[in-house]
């Protein structure tokens, strides 16, 4: 017995690891092990004989199964410590850089507007980009014989063989989100609504999708007055600059009246653009007092309500403030582009910031 002790205590210490110890338990200690297989043995001794075999074989059982059990953490330890060695991390390291993706301009832009306007208090509202041609052009007192119509070239949408009823267009403009927020909303109304419009255009400064903002202010007394005053506001707060002259230019609208197209004064000394100074005129937006027409076709009173709308590009005044050259580029998603001429998203535009 003496002989086993050694022998398996030995063996014990001498696993390199846990499946070496495994064999070990399995040969001592297994169905077939060699001590099992002694104790099976003590069924053939005599009462005499098992009383001093029988303790002493438990006692070697119970020897060898702590000192299994002790080499089992010494490994498993052994093993934490080799892991841990090779593991280890410095978390204290810079990280990897990675690129920052930018704000497009035409996003940052339209942020600007709506946050002077909201400081106005206009609320924003929205439109369907495809729109019927009710709302896109009779209801806005463009009938289906009148030139603005063919001058907008418009898309139209396909119509199912034999259904003879007008095609939806994509919007030409953002003048029918007027219609949609006055049924929706009624007079008084205060909104911009900035969004896509398309047109089958395509040159430096057109592209078949661009953007414009509407603004409509709706009231029992609003005049041209307060239009000028508007536009001025924002005008100074989208350019930064203390002082601007506007030039109303006498214009026509079907969906205004009067109507008029707004020039900014500026100067482009040394090929830079300067608001507010200069002897040039930039034309920068159309407006007017909504045709009574227009209010009528809407739901609402013209004897009892009036107020002034306007439209303005949003991309041509991103690349007015910008000095961005070739409008085109705001859609090839080229990144050398957006790294350049975009925004951190951090760049909040809000006007006590100074947009
Ligand atoms: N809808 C016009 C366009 O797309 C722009 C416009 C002009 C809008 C005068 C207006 C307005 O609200 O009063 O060219």
């Amino acid at each position: 017995m003496d002989g086993l002790r050694e022998k398996y205590l030995e063996q014990v210490a001498g696993a390199a690891d846990e499946n070496a110890l495994e064999q070990v338990r399995v040969a001592a200690l297994g169905k077939k092990g060699e001590i099992s297989l002694q104790m099976r043995e003590l069924g053939k001794m005599t009462p005499e004989e098992r009383q001093v075999a029988g303790p002493a074989l438990n006692a070697l059982k119970d020897e060898i199964n702590s000192a299994l059990a002790a080499k089992k953490v010494a490994l498993e330890d052994a093993a934490l410590d080799e892991r841990l060695k090779t593991e280890w991390l410095d978390v204290t390291l810079p990280t990897r850089a990675r690129r920052e993706g930018t704000i497009h301009p035409i996003s940052q832009v339209t942020e600007e507007v709506t946050a002077i306007f909201a400081d106005m208090g206009f609320s924003v509202a929205e439109g369907p980009q495809i729109e019927s041609d009710w709302y896109n052009f009779d209801a806005l007192n463009i009938p289906g014989h009148h030139p603005a119509r063919a001058e907008m070239d418009t898309f139209y949408t396909h119509r199912k063989e034999g259904d003879n009823r007008p095609p939806h267009v994509l919007r030409t403009h953002t003048s029918p989100v007027q219609i949609r927020s006055l049924e929706a909303n009624g007079a008084p109304i205060r909104i911009i609504a900035p969004g896509r419009v398309y047109r089958a255009d395509y040159d430096q400064t057109h592209t078949p999708m661009f953007h414009q903002v509407e603004g409509l202010a709706i009231d029992k007394d609003i005049s041209m007055a307060n239009l000028k005053w508007c536009l001025e506001e924002f005008v100074k707060a989208f350019f930064g600059v203390d002082h601007v002259d506007l030039r109303f230019r006498a214009s026509h609208f079907p969906f205004t009246e009067p109507s008029a197209e707004v020039d900014i004064r500026c100067s482009w000394a040394g090929g830079t653009l300067k608001v507010g100074e200069g002897d040039d005129w930039l034309e920068i937006l159309g407006s007017g007092m909504v045709h009574p027409k227009v209010l009528q076709a809407a739901g609402v009173d013209p004897a009892a309500w009036q107020g002034f709308a306007f439209g303005v590009g949003i991309d041509r005044i991103a690349m007015l403030k910008y000095g961005i050259p070739d409008l085109r580029a705001f859609f090839d998603s080229d990144l050398r582009w957006l790294r350049h001429y975009g925004f951190s998203a951090l760049q909040v535009p809000a006007v006590h910031s100074g947009v």
